[in-house]
């Protein structure tokens, strides 16, 4: 097998060609590492039902298919029971159709917002993902997206607050927020700390996401203070990679089809902006582990702390692994976009501080961005119409 553990120390050097990456199954290779990483998690969850909501999506795809594959390869005989909650707001995809035909997985169609009803009585962990999580679509649905983020999760608290005792008792609850409740922070707080109070306007375009999501983490704080809830958060930093739509409108997608259609990369901003961007395998692992090991009431960055790139640079990382791949001719090119709240209220910089869960968590990145975009690329290449059916 290739050295792919050691691909993210050969970030200067040429990476595994596309025939090499292809060969390896970039899934397989994701799955397997969150797998390792996750042994003893996992573990503590065979025999018990793990529910996701908004499975559907991207960060489902890979938190869905980790236990799945966890399923297929563990010698145990006690499985990890999946149950998958969407509303499919934006159609079923055939991956989770296929998922469904598996032992062990139910997929549900339901709008959390509606008051939980069986898809959770049998549950041991809940994951709370349900929640429109691109810009251009949650500025589009903004109350559906409040909704998701206030009373879907309050649904779930109250349903998990008489559920604390006996056999049937939760063992824990995972609620997705963002680092956008940071909104656009100050330099003097660059890297970002989960102390950090936030820069937020309440009434922007981007406020029904970010104060939704900031509501959401006081509902979980107070569930855990009150009623001992076991609610842990996360807050996700611009996760990349496979069970990204390519028709989602974020950056990573959009160069991607860029790169895929033999088009230069238009960037809609000047591209000074900066971000760190975290692959999904690495990130998955984070999410899995707060929920497991994370203390209740608590929130947790999870993404890379390093390095931090402006999207004129992350664009051009795509331009130069396409050419190593692909061949790919493109260049960057600059344009407005019509939309006229594109920009409004967009960070100037994003990167957290990720002390406290390498500290707790031992959480640890490992995928360079360079490996990141390459096995993004050659895993847009071989699932090109791109709804990752
Ligand atoms: N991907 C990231 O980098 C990132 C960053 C910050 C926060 N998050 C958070 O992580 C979670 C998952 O993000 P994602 O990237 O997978 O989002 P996504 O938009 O790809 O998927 C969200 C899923 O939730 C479903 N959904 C939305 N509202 C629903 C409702 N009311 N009932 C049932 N299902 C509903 C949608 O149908 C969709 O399948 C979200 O809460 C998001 O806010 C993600």
């Amino acid at each position: 097998m290739l050295a792919v553990n050691k691909m993210h120390d050969r970030a200067s050097t040429p990476g595994p060609t596309h025939a090499e990456l292809s060969a390896l199954g970039i899934e397989t290779l994701d799955l397997d590492m969150i797998c390792r990483e996750l042994k003893s998690q996992f573990s503590l969850a065979a025999g018990k039902t793990m529910a996701i909501t908004g499975a559907a999506g991207f960060l489902g795809f890979y938190l869905a298919k980790a236990l799945a594959h966890w399923n297929s390869q563990s010698e145990t005989s006690e499985k990890i029971n999946i149950v998958l909650i969407d509303a499919f707001l934006r159609g079923q995809p055939d991956w989770i159709n296929q998922l469904g035909r598996e032992d062990n997985v139910t997929v549900i169609h339901k709008n959390v917002i509606d008051p939980v009803s069986v898809e959770l009585h049998d549950a041991d962990y809940i994951i709370h993902a349900a929640s429109i999580a691109s810009p251009i679509f949650y500025r589009e649905h903004p109350i559906e997206t409040m909704d998701a983020n206030v009373t879907g999760l309050r649904n779930i608290l109250d349903f998990a607050k008489d559920r604390q005792t006996g056999p049937d008792a939760l063992k824990g609850i995972l609620y997705f927020s963002t680092s956008e409740i940071y909104g656009d922070p100050d330099p003097q707080n660059i890297p970002t700390a989960e102390t950090y109070r936030g820069n937020v306007s309440c009434t922007g375009p981007r406020a029904c996401y970010d104060e939704s999501k900031r509501y959401g983490e006081t509902l979980c704080v107070n569930f855990a203070r009150q009623h001992h809830v076991p609610v842990t958060i996360a807050r996700p930093f611009n996760n990349y990679g496979p069970g990204l739509k390519i028709t989602d409108k974020r950056a990573p997608p959009d160069f991607a089809s860029d790169v895929l259609s033999s088009r230069d990369i238009i960037l809609l901003s000047d591209g000074s902006p900066t971000r760190t961007f975290c692959y999904i395998a690495d990130a998955i692992i984070g999410y899995y582990k707060v929920l497991f090991n994370g203390k209740a009431g608590e929130s947790y960055n999870i993404g890379n702390d390093s390095p931090e790139v402006s999207i004129r640079d992350f664009a051009q990382k795509n331009v130069d692994v396409a050419e190593s791949l692909f061949d790919y001719k493109g260049t960057v090119k600059f344009a407005n976009s019509e939309d006229a709240d594109y920009l409004t209220d967009n960070p100037h910089r994003r990167c957290p501080d990720i002390s406290k869960a390498r500290a707790e968590l031992q959480f640890e990145p490992s995928v360079s961005l360079e490996d990141g975009i390459r096995r993004s690329l050659v895993w847009y290449s071989e699932n090109r119409d791109g709804d990752c059916s």
